[in-house]
């Protein structure tokens, strides 16, 4: 049979000795059969009735069975099914004493491997055994090489090998040690901050100070203080000098995201301590030399923004002497095997389930997926697959995605106005997250000031609601 692509080594390196299950209301069989079965290197569990080996099945899944057909309750076609629901890689061997060829093929159509008679031909026995031994290492062999190739496939805590990433990773790599400006696009959720970090930890600040500032995060009026700090007297509040984030990451790397967001004036500033290495704290005339590299990130078209007179030309210039486009997960579909991989041994241990993968038809549901929310979106998936799995293997339902494109698709009639438009995606985005303002704004693609900006514009702004779900009738 196959085995996923996905098979995790996590929780245990799978199990040394493949766990094998024996399921028959006879007694004696259970005897006989677990007496033969674990010198051939199997950790042996018997079960007089069904009942009892699904229950245990969540807990300590089998890697075989073999299933007595005729047995009082369920019987062992059900059992069959049921096991092959809950744990799909679990070689099935059924045993029958009164063995008909129909119900051999039904049972090799529901999934089972092979069916034994009984009283038992030992030497098939053996036989049956060796492949499902065989098969199981085979599968630990699988999971050993794929847990190495994530290892090889990490930069900084980025995962990838698709060829844009290998790029990225290159470029990253070559540039690291040199930079003194640099600025980070790419879609929401592709990964800029990792990359921010990556850029740190590669240049030879890695031992100083790389300090982090959301300008979306941020209320206009005390941007210049929070950068620059601030003088004593300053402003009304301002009882202590303060140094600013500029002199708290002086050697090492500021990293500023949402550059987009960036007031003004204080993108005037920004230009000065670029151009000059120099600043003031707020309410002081006296400059400071600071020795800073500046990483910005955005998620919008800068062009844009300087184009529509909200960002400065001359700083975008300087900002974008090195741009590093970080690739959405759609142009690198091969690595989104690989990095579910990862984040479902993250769950595993986070939610201390024995999560082993993802079934094939699971996989081919992530491929196919769009993913706008890029590498963030295919985190929450996994995250609530993780946690509504009710197997060791993550399969397609689990994954809640995969439904027909329907509202994202285009929709057909006469041209509408813009303003309309927009209105309607901010509406459907606070629906869609019950209105978590935080991510509607993400799942529109926009940072959340912007986002503010916009329900000011329609006049849904409820102030002092903050990020906290707010009950959205419109
Ligand atoms: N290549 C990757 N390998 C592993 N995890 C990744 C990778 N890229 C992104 N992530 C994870 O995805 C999530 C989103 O990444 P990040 O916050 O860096 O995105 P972003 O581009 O800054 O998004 P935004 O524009 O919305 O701020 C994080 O949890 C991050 O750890
Ligand atoms: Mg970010």
């Amino acid at each position: 049979m196959s085995t996923s692509a996905l098979a995790l080594a996590y929780p245990e390196p799978l199990h040394p000795q493949p766990r094998l299950y024996i399921i028959d209301d006879d007694r004696n069989v259970l005897d006989v059969v677990g007496r033969f079965a674990r010198p051939h290197g199997f950790d042996v569990l018997s079960f007089d009735n069904a009942t009892d080996a699904l229950l245990e099945v969540t807990r300590r899944p089998p890697d075989a069975a073999l299933i007595d057909l005729r047995m009082p309750g369920m019987n062992g076609m059900d059992t069959l099914r049921e096991i092959k629901r809950r744990a799909p890689f679990c070689e099935v061997v059924l045993m029958t004493g009164y063995g008909t060829i129909e119900s051999a093929v039904e049972a090799v159509k529901l999934g089972a491997t092979d069916y034994v008679r009984k009283p038992f031909d030992f030497t098939r026995l053996k036989d049956l055994l060796g492949l499902i031994r065989a098969e199981s290492d085979r599968r630990q062999t699988v999971a050993a090489l794929e847990s190495d190739l994530l290892k090889q496939s990490q930069f900084h805590g980025m995962i990838g090998r698709s060829a844009p990433m290998l790029e990225l990773f290159s470029l990253l790599r070559r540039i690291g040690p040199h930079f003194t400006t640099a600025l980070i696009t790419g879609e929401t959720g592709v990964g800029k901050e990792l990359v921010a970090r990556a850029l740190h930890a590669t240049s030879k600040r890695r031992h100083k100070p790389f300090v982090t500032l959301n300008c979306s995060a941020i209320v206009e009026t005390l941007f210049e203080s929070e950068l620059f700090g601030h003088a004593r007297g300053a402003f009304t509040g301002a009882h202590e000098t303060r140094a600013g984030l500029f002199e708290k990451a002086n050697g090492g790397v500021i990293f500023l995201d949402e550059i987009g967001e960036l007031p003004a004036p204080v993108q005037a500033k920004l230009l000065r301590v670029l151009e000059a290495g120099e600043m003031a704290r707020v309410g002081s005339s006296d400059a400071q030399k600071v020795d800073v590299r500046v990483v910005a990130a955005t998620n919008r078209v800068l062009e844009d923004e300087v184009e529509a007179g909200r960002f400065r030309s001359d700083l975008y210039y300087r900002l974008h002497v090195v741009e590093l486009k970080v690739p959405s997960l759609r142009e690198r579909r091969d690595d989104i095997p690989l990095i579910a991989r990862a984040f479902l041994e993250e769950n595993a241990r986070e939610y201390a389930k024995p999560l082993r993968g993802l079934t094939p038809e699971a996989e081919h549901a992530l491929l196919r997926h769009d993913w706008p929310g890029n590498v963030r979106e295919l985190r929450n998936v996994l995250g609530r697959a993780s946690m509504l799995a009710e197997t060791e293997w993550i399969d397609a339902p689990d994954l809640l995605i995969g439904a027909p494109p329907g509202p994202r698709a285009v929709t057909i009639g006469p041209v509408r106005p813009m303003g309309e438009v927009e209105r309607e995606q901010v509406v459907r985005a606070l629906e869609e997250t019950r209105g978590n303002k935080k991510e509607a704004a993400r799942r529109l693609g926009i940072s959340r000031r912007a986002f503010y900006r916009r329900l000011e514009k329609y006049g849904m702004h409820q102030p002092a609601i903050g990020d906290e779900p707010v009950a959205f009738d419109d």
